[in-house]
Formats: C-alpha cells, sequence, structure tokens
C-alpha cells in the first residue's frame, strides 16, 4: 500500500519534472574509474544521472544528447547557459560541458572543443524515461500522441513516416530486424490494409491496428505492440548505425588505460558491443573487464524496473 502510494507520487513528480533514473550508478562509475581531474564523455547526457555522479567523483564531463530537452534540464540544473550554436546546443564551465549531438559525431564534439586527453567513456543507451513519459514525443503506447519518436525533434523522418511510407514488405523486415517480432508480416499487412483508408497518425491509432491481429504474448505478457514501437524507435533513431559508428570513434578518443564503459537494454546493440570489446581485444587493442556483462541487481530491478533489461560492458584500452 505505501510503496504503491509513493510510487504513483513518484510517477507525478516524474512528469514535473526532466525525470530518469540512471541505471548501475555505482556499477557505471566503479568500471569507469574515475580519477578526479581528468575528462570523461557522457554520451547519453538523459537526465544527467550519471554525469552527476562522475562530477562527484571529482571528474569532468562533457555530456551529449541529441535531445534539446535533455541539454536544457542539466544546464538549468548546473545554472548553466545554454547558446545555440550553428553545431546544436550548448552549454560550458569549467568542469561540465554539455553539447546536442547525435554521439556517433563524438569525434567532432572533442575535435571542437579541443579536449585530448579522455578518460573514459560511458554510453547509456536507448531512451529516457522522461522522453518514454512526455506523451507528445509519441514513444509510448500507453499514451495517445502523435507518431514522432524522434530523439532530436529538428529533423529527421518521423514514426509516422515511416508507417505510412514504407512498403508492406519494407515495413515488415523493420519490424523484423529491430524488433524480432515474430508477427512482422501480419502486422505489416494489416497497417498497409488500413493506411489505404486514412493515414495512421498517433500511437494510439497504431496500438489498435497491432493490437487487432496480435494477441498478447501469454510468455512475457508484454503489451502487443512492444516490438514494434521499439522497432520504429530504433529505426527513426538510425540507433544501431549510430552506435556501429560511435564505438571506433570513441575508442580512438581514449587515452591508454582509459575505460569504455557501454549499458544497452536489448539484444541487438549487446551484440554490436560484444562483438566490438572482442574485436579489439583480439586485435590487442583493448582488455576486456567484464567476462559477462554486468546486470542490475535484484533490489534495483524492485527500484526501477526499467533496468531489468540492462547489460554492462567495460574494456580497458592498452594500446
Ligand atoms: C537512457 S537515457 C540516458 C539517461 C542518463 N544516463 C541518466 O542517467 O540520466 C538515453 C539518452 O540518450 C539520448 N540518445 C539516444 N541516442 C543518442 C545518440 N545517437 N546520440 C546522442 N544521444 C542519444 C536520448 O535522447 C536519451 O536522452
Amino acid at each position: 500500500m505505501f510503496v504503491t502510494i509513493i510510487g504513483n507520487l513518484c510517477k507525478i513528480l516524474n512528469k514535473m519534472n526532466y525525470y530518469h533514473k540512471p541505471v548501475m550508478p555505482t556499477e557505471s562509475i566503479e568500471y569507469l574509474n574515475v580519477t578526479p581531474g581528468f575528462w570523461y564523455i557522457d554520451c547519453n547526457l538523459g537526465g544527467g544521472g550519471h554525469t552527476s555522479k562522475i562530477l562527484e567523483k571529482g571528474g569532468k564531463v562533457i555530456g551529449i544528447d541529441l535531445d534539446n530537452d535533455a541539454i536544457r534540464e542539466v544546464a538549468k540544473k548546473y545554472n548553466l547557459e545554454v547558446v545555440n550554436s550553428k553545431r546544436g546546443l550548448r552549454a560550458f564551465s569549467d568542469n561540465l560541458i554539455l553539447a546536442q549531438s547525435n554521439f556517433a559525431n563524438i569525434d567532432q564534439v572533442a575535435y571542437e572543443l579541443d579536449i585530448k586527453e579522455i578518460a573514459g567513456i560511458f554510453f547509456d543507451l536507448g531512451v529516457s524515461s522522461f522522453q518514454l513519459e512526455t506523451a507528445q514525443r509519441g514513444f509510448s503506447f500507453n499514451l495517445d500522441a502523435p507518431l514522432d519518436m524522434r530523439m532530436d525533434q529538428s529533423f529527421g523522418a518521423t514514426a509516422a513516416d515511416l508507417v505510412n511510407g514504407l512498403h508492406e514488405k519494407e515495413l515488415a523486415e523493420l519490424f523484423w530486424k529491430y524488433g524480432e517480432e515474430n508477427f512482422s508480416k501480419v502486422i505489416a499487412k494489416k497497417i498497409v490494409e488500413v493506411r489505404k483508408s486514412k493515414r495512421i497518425e498517433t500511437t494510439n491509432q497504431l496500438a489498435n491496428i497491432i493490437s487487432s491481429v496480435r494477441r498478447k504474448s501469454p510468455v512475457d505478457r508484454t503489451h502487443p505492440a512492444t516490438r514494434v514501437f521499439q522497432a520504429l524507435r530504433i529505426a527513426v533513431n538510425d540507433e544501431i548505425n549510430s552506435l556501429k559508428e560511435a564505438l571506433p570513434k570513441a575508442s580512438n578518443l581514449l587515452s591508454i588505460k582509459g575505460r569504455l564503459v557501454v549499458i544497452s537494454f536489448h539484444s541487438l546493440e549487446d551484440r554490436v558491443v560484444k562483438n566490438y570489446f572482442k574485436k579489439l581485444e583480439d586485435e590487442q587493442k583493448a582488455k576486456i573487464l567484464t567476462g559477462k556483462p554486468i546486470e542490475p541487481s535484484e533490489e534495483e530491478v524492485n527500484i526501477n524496473p526499467r533496468s531489468r533489461s540492462g547489460k554492462l560492458r567495460a574494456i580497458e584500452k592498452v594500446s
């Protein structure tokens, strides 16, 4: 009873503030091995949860995020003025720099700031609770809103553009490739049938179309639209390619003995990270610090259910 009341109170407060509970904060900081006075790059700033932990340990942080709201909120938290440069929003202080950018451009951000010695780089992939719970961002099948899903709302195709514009076969492939959705063909067929009479514009419309042809999974009891929404989000934000582009740039930027720590939330991302770390180790460029990926404790999952699929992998650069 008490837990439910606290939970509901938190939900109300979350809607009022930029909210995201950092996943595996202690483990992340431990693996980053934060040394006071050195620079770290937080590639997924979000609500600044991990950034604040690095700052508390005396590290300096360059925080990157695609999302305007994340940059503005963290700037507000640290009383930083946000400037609108031609490359995106920026905010500066002696120990914290914020840059609105895709982390795939991490090399350009570091070059622009002229910071060469980077002791650690951190990724906490995916979306923030704030993004998921802000209806108008269009990430959630639980909240009716325009079907958007762009992390950077200033450009690019929305989820509605994909749903209404791709051919049936392309939709089915997308749902299978990025959502591992077993009913991808049936869902794509239904979408194409429905959109002949009316453009699909909202999260509710799409969720209802999916529910009409796909029952709730008896195994994991997730909402029938879960996998399709994940697939669309990954495609809209080109998430896998951004990660593939960012990892080699990140490992090039790191100083020797620097740490690269990544938390991923689904098998597609985790595979990319695992394979890239293995390649670096085979080439004797890095030492893998996490044989098996680190997962959140039971206690953390109870407090923060969104952490449950998190997997943390870390390497140390050796040459
Ligand atoms: C899981 S949240 C990070 C939460 C943060 N670590 C915290 O504890 O507050 C992921 C964030 O990464 C951002 N993001 C996702 N893909 C990105 C990319 N390719 N480049 C830059 N930011 C990205 C999202 O906009 C979101 O704010």
